[in-house]
């Protein structure tokens, strides 16, 4: 069954709500566990998520016994795993690849199909398989999938061409009992790596990480039981920032660490919005005129690609041109013409989107094709005057624990409507019906 979620625009949120664990940890942590054996990881603040539950249904698949209550969640992990992943879940999540690693570490084999593209881009895996090449693993691609084996794997260096987050992920975990020492370069340093790297020396792992951005790892024997916390999700929180930027609200996210989140509170600024920044909370303020601000996407510390999308719908109401380079991926501006439905002014010129900002949006019918491009429309819709329909929900429920009801507790006018699939085509017509 389809959803979408129908928002009557124009209210301003206020309010303060707090902030989910972070997705994009909580699956690096949760492959983290297959490390192990015969022990349990016990993880506290993982939220309910769809990929959170993918990632459960895998693990199961290879013969964790999960309990997961009250966001806490337990792997039993036995002595004997299966190490072939199952195709269905692999192409549900790309994050799927994560086991990857810690599936040659710890069965010395595995088997993955190759994670499809998607709706951002190509996303290949080839600067994971070229590190577990390099510290010993034979990798095969047979009928679409990666079949690795290695009799042990040797620690060694590895310089990664692009700072990936998921190959930085992979690495680390199969380093765990390499031989020796393993020493990542141009390693990724989102805050998700931070604790994953927590949780693996909180096991047991032997890493150091350099203030040069190398990452350490001294292979040892074996891991132990061990529990974690997952770290707050920066990217939910600043969508929720950006929800009270755009209806020109006061909205308060609490439970976070500001500084995860330091690159979008000094475009804001920029942009002339005030903020109040305390320890473990974020608050925006409203303002009568959001300045046009420009941006290019990078690694952390840089502006995050995954509020990419919804920063493009808050400067569409913005005074003046805004000008948004996407570095990150290749393809991620599919929620351009859907915002343009919207009566934003957004020209692509290949990774770079021209926003000319609109002195309002109109509520229209407009589809999700990706988690945050969901996120942007629903931005543009609690602004847009009207009524607008965000179809494929199931997109933005990947990432979103709690939506309506976070954004009903801040004011917003939203309902979950089943959709009958003639419906879910999208008629891609706004209310006025001009298509
Ligand atoms: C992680 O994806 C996140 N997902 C993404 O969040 C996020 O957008 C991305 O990092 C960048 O921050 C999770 O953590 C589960 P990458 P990942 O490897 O690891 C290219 C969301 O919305 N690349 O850093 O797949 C790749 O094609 C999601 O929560 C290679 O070319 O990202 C991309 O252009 C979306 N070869 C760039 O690097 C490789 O072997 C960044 O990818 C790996 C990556």
């Amino acid at each position: 069954m389809n959803h979408k979620l129908r928002i009557e625009g124009g209210t301003k949120l206020k309010g303060s709500i707090e902030a989910q664990g972070a997705k994009n940890a909580a699956l690096p942590i949760m492959a983290a566990s297959l490390l192990l054996k015969g022990k349990k990881l016990n993880l506290q603040r993982v939220p309910y998520l769809k990929d959170v539950s993918t990632m459960v249904e895998l693990l199961r698949e290879l013969g964790v016994t999960i309990d997961f209550e009250e966001h806490h969640l337990s792997l039993d992990v036995p002595e004997d795993l299966c190490w072939e992943t199952p195709a269905n879940l692999v192409r549900k999540m790309r994050a799927s690849s994560l086991v990857l690693g810690p599936l040659i570490a710890r069965c010395g084999k595995a088997v993955l199909p190759l994670p499809g593209g998607c709706s951002i881009g190509s996303r290949p895996i080839d600067l994971h398989l070229k590190g577990l090449a390099r510290m010993g693993a034979n990798i095969e691609l047979v009928h679409g999938a990666v079949h690795a084996h290695a009799n042990g794997l040797r620690g060694c260096r590895i310089y990664l061409d692009f700072p990936s987050v998921g190959a930085t992920e992979n690495l680390l975990m199969a380093a765990a009992f390499a031989q020796g020492e393993t020493v990542i370069e141009n390693a990724a340093r989102e805050p998700e790596i931070g604790n994953l790297i927590q949780t693996l020396k909180g096991m047991g792992a032997q890493i150091e990480e350099k203030s040069t951005g190398e990452i350490l790892i001294e292979g040892v024997p074996e891991l132990e039981a061990s529990s974690a916390e997952i770290i707050p999700d920066r990217i939910e929180a600043a969508t929720y920032l950006l929800a009270g930027v755009i209806t020109r609200g006061e909205v308060t996210v609490k439970r976070i660490h500001p500084s995860h989140v330091d690159a979008l509170i000094a475009k804001l600024e920029e942009a002339g919005i005030t903020l109040t920044v305390d320890n473990d909370s974020v608050t925006v303020h409203p303002v009568r005129e959001l300045k046009a601000v420009s941006l290019k996407t990078m690694p952390f510390p840089g502006f995050p690609t995954d509020l990419q999308p919804q920063i493009m719908s808050t400067l569409a109401l913005a005074n003046g041109t805004s000008i948004i380079q996407e570095s990150v991926f290749e393809s991620r501006f599919r929620h351009v013409s859907e915002l343009n439905k919207m009566g934003a002014s957004v020209e692509v010129q290949g990774h770079t989107a021209i926003i000319k900002g609109v002195r309002e949006l109109i509520g229209a019918d407009v589809q999700a094709t990706d988690l945050r491009a969901g996120a942007s429309l629903i931005l543009a819709g609690l602004a847009a005057f009207d009524e607008t329909n965000v179809f494929n929900l199931g997109h933005v429920w990947r990432g979103y624990e709690d939506l309506h009801i976070k954004l009903a507790e801040l004011g917003g006018r939203v309902e979950i409507l089943p959709v009958e699939d003639v419906e879910s085509k999208g008629n891609g017509m706004n209310m006025k019906g001009v298509s």
